[in-house]
């Protein structure tokens, strides 16, 4: 759960007191993003409902959280408790705390009340402690994937910004679905962002299972937050294999559910997402809608988006399930490997499958 993220992102589900403010820090050699905590007289953070999200599904021992503090006497206490309610269910957990980040442990009391779906986990640093960093994810470097990409190659979905831009050693054309003048409507208009109109002749509109490029004559494909939106997604990994050379990659940067809005959601399974292989449709379903409505409390059913085919999450990963679907990539479709950097709670992970 990355609450850095939720808390930037102003998600209603979790409620932090005036004591919190998201912040970063170097601790060794990386960079950890987290929530500053203030000690205070009431629970500084709220999730609300966290049991019923998928981070905490399997009741984990620990979510990849950590905590440290500058002061004499640091300590953070976790709980889980009934919905609005400060009374801890089986206890609080309670950390000390030096400057070394510490593992802020999940408290199930083996009672099993905090088994019910829907219970709050709430974060309290009292007002004995010093001020609290509670480490929710390390950075990754998104350059270690864009430097991949060199060649002749796409990027598919760069919306207005492309992150693949063109230099001496890097041939790039851009696929997108909506034309320029398009963007404002998807991105709305309050969406600030400096687009660099000398790009413009570079793109073309289309689709992503439509790549306009001869069979085998690409290095790399590129896309980040695209992946998500497709339907069937071996059936683009079958289009994709055919247009890379041996030796070509495809590189994608993919939101992680644990690390975004999508928390509510379970990873799509592979067996569906082998389904949707065999049957061959390449368009997200009306089905797909009402799931993407569901998990982020739709009202209307996904009725307005499925009448409109906005652009909607049709699957939803993390690297768990991205690793089998790569894995069948390999053994159908001729990929020769893939990797995936992640860590804990970041907001997306990065894959590559090279042809
Ligand atoms: C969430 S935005 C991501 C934009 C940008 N790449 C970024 O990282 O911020 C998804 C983009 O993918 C495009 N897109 C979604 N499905 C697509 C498809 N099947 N073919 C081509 N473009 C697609 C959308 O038009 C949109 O610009």
């Amino acid at each position: 759960v990355n609450l850095f993220y939720l808390v930037h992102k102003r998600d209603p589900n979790v409620v932090t007191s005036e004591h919190v403010s998201i912040g970063s820090r170097r601790m060794g050699a990386d960079t950890w993003r987290g929530l500053q905590i203030a000690p205070g007289e009431a629970p500084q953070v709220r999730v609300r409902a966290a049991t019923s999200w998928h981070p905490f599904r399997t009741r984990p021992a620990s979510i990849g959280w950590y905590a440290a503090t500058d002061g004499p006497a640091g300590e953070i206490r976790v709980a889980f408790a009934v919905p609005g309610s400060d009374q801890p269910i089986g206890g609080w957990a309670e950390l000390a705390l030096g400057e070394g980040l510490a593992e802020v442990r999940m408290p199930w009391p083996l009672d099993g009340r905090a088994y019910a779906d829907g219970l709050d986990l709430i974060l309290y640093v009292p007002p004995s402690s010093s001020p609290v960093f509670l480490a929710c994810h390390r950075a990754l470097d998104r350059r270690r994937a864009l430097e991949l990409c060199v060649g002749t190659g796409v990027e598919i979905g760069p919306g207005p910004k492309p992150q693949i831009l063109p230099s001496p050693q890097v041939q790039v054309s851009y696929l997108e679905e909506m034309p320029p003048q398009e963007w404002r409507r998807l991105y709305g208009p309050h969406y600030k962002i400096e687009v660099d109109e000398a790009l413009w002749e570079r793109y073309c509109v289309g689709r992503a299972h439509e790549l306009p490029v001869p069979d085998a004559s690409l290095d790399f494909i590129f896309s980040s937050h695209v992946f998500e939106h497709l339907a069937n997604p071996l059936g683009h990994l079958r289009v994709w294999a055919s247009k890379l050379r041996r030796g070509g990659k495809v590189v994608a940067v993919v939101p992680d559910l644990a690390g975004t809005k999508d928390y509510p959601a379970a990873p799509t399974p592979l067996h569906e997402l082998l389904a949707e292989f065999k049957a061959g449709a390449m368009e997200p379903s009306r089905a797909h809608y009402e799931r993407f409505a569901r998990v982020r409390g739709i009202q209307d059913g996904g009725e307005k988006l499925w009448a409109s085919r906005s652009s909607i999450h049709v699957h939803f990963y993390t690297h768990s399930n991205m690793a089998e679907l790569m894995g069948e990539a390999v053994r159908r479709l001729g990929y020769q490997g893939f990797a995936i950097m992640h860590t804990p709670n970041h907001k997306d992970f990065y894959v590559v499958a090279v042809r």
